[in-house]
């Protein structure tokens, strides 16, 4: 039995017209308005057409890698002992602090090759790996480089208070106040950022300081977003929510009270398969809840070295459905509309007039098997603001 392709939005036989990047017309060709008539038309084969994928929560910038902890995880040690250890986040911000922004840059591609090879035509990248003034700005400087060498979008969030360094160990408040408010300001003034985002949890950060970040943010006019119970539930979620957060992200620990605070202030569910995965998380992010009180769930590879080295949307989708059991339909949702809600950008993400035509052509017969493949790339082009791209 074929499911139902209604809920999808399938048209067979569609045709779009675009025009200086953007749909001008979406729709069955037989219905195409005559004004299109003399058009240069590209047959695209018969592919699946959707909109270009979104990945709306990376780590790509960073130096070294982790794979010895990976090993210490198998013989063991949790994540959690790992950090508190000096390990974690701080010994990847040992290896971004030494590399050069050439080094940054070039390591970075590689992933975000990987992840444009798939159809990602809009990223966003964080910082959150120098933790330092200067390597924040650096990390940052690399991500608005990608996009200048990519045909991609990509939306900064600065992460200063991603974790607290070895030198400010105990010393969170004075961390904020010496190093991440002044890097933030820096960023800022640079135009290095477009929203502002922290990592609420007792390995990290509280939400009092959490809060003291959101106020410089909203001081300076940016949208925040938070990292928020992954690992256990401090509220952050609705902290989040009380500043109009665009997201939250990871939620395995979120309760319904923090779900209903999302959704009265429309900020979006991120969820991250990659990492309840590497860390082989067991508590589910509350999807049930989420639906019932209509929450936007969006999806993401938070490809990073710690917990989640993926640079791939296709199986972070499937992930999502097989760990988390959303639809694929819900997941293809996750990738594209609700991941652009989630970065604020409200010019893409669906095949609608009016809206960028940044697009995939995929080698499939149905939109589900993006979703149910696993290890299997089907895209056969992809158009960034209409154009045919050769990356
Ligand atoms: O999204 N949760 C905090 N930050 C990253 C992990 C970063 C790391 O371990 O290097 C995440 O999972
Ligand atoms: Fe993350």
């Amino acid at each position: 039995m074929i499911p139902d392709s209604g809920s999808y939005g399938l048209i067979e036989g569609g045709a779009l017209a675009i025009k200086d990047g953007m749909i001008s017309y979406c729709g069955t060709a037989d219905s195409l308005p005559s004004d299109f008539a003399d058009w240069t038309v590209t047959d695209l084969g018969g592919g699946l057409v959707t909109p270009a994928l979104i990945d709306c929560h990376t780590h790509v910038v960073f130096g070294g890698d982790r794979a010895r902890e990976f090993e210490m995880r198998l013989e063991g040690a949790s994540y959690e002992e790992i950090a508190r250890a000096g390990g974690g986040i701080n010994s990847t911000v040992q290896a971004t602090r030494k590399a050069s922004e050439e080094d940054l840059l070039k390591s970075a591609l590689l992933r975000v090759d990987t992840l444009i090879g798939e159809g990602v035509s809009t990223l966003e990248i964080k910082s959150g790996y120098g933790l330092e003034i200067e390597s924040e700005l650096k990390i940052l400087r690399v991500a608005r480089r990608i996009a200048a060498d990519r045909d991609i979008t990509v939306r900064t969030s600065f992460l200063g208070a991603h974790a607290i360094p070895a030198s400010y160990k105990g010393e969170a408040g004075k961390y904020l106040d010496e190093v991440c408010l002044p890097a933030l300001e820096a960023a800022h003034a640079e135009g290095l950022v477009d929203a502002v985002d922290g990592f609420c949890e007792g390995i990290a950060f509280s939400p009092d300081e959490i809060a003291k970040v959101f106020d410089k943010a909203k001081a300076l006019g940016l949208s925040v977003k938070l990292h928020a119970e992954q690992l256990s539930n401090l509220g952050g979620a609705a902290l989040a929510a009380s500043y109009k957060a665009l997201s939250a992200d990871h939620l395995e620990h979120l309760d319904e009270a923090g779900v209903m605070a999302m959704a009265k202030a429309g900020t979006v569910a991120v969820l991250l398969p990659g990492a309840f995965y590497t860390l082989r998380e067991t508590q589910m992010p509350p999807i049930e809840f989420m639906r019932k009180h209509g929450v936007a769930i969006a999806l993401a590879t938070d490809c990073n070295p710690g917990t989640s080295p993926l640079t791939s949307l296709l199986l972070t989708l499937n992930m999502a459905a097989t760990l988390f059991r959303l639809t694929p339909h819900e997941a293809l949702a996750g990738a594209t509309r609700n991941a652009a809600k989630a970065l604020g950008l409200a010019d893409r993400g669906m095949l609608a007039e009016g809206l960028r035509a940044d697009l995939n052509v995929w080698a499939v017969n149905h939109p589900a098997e993006l979703v149910y493949r696993i290890g299997f790339n089907p895209l056969s082009q992809r158009y960034f603001g209409g154009i045919p791209c050769t990356q």
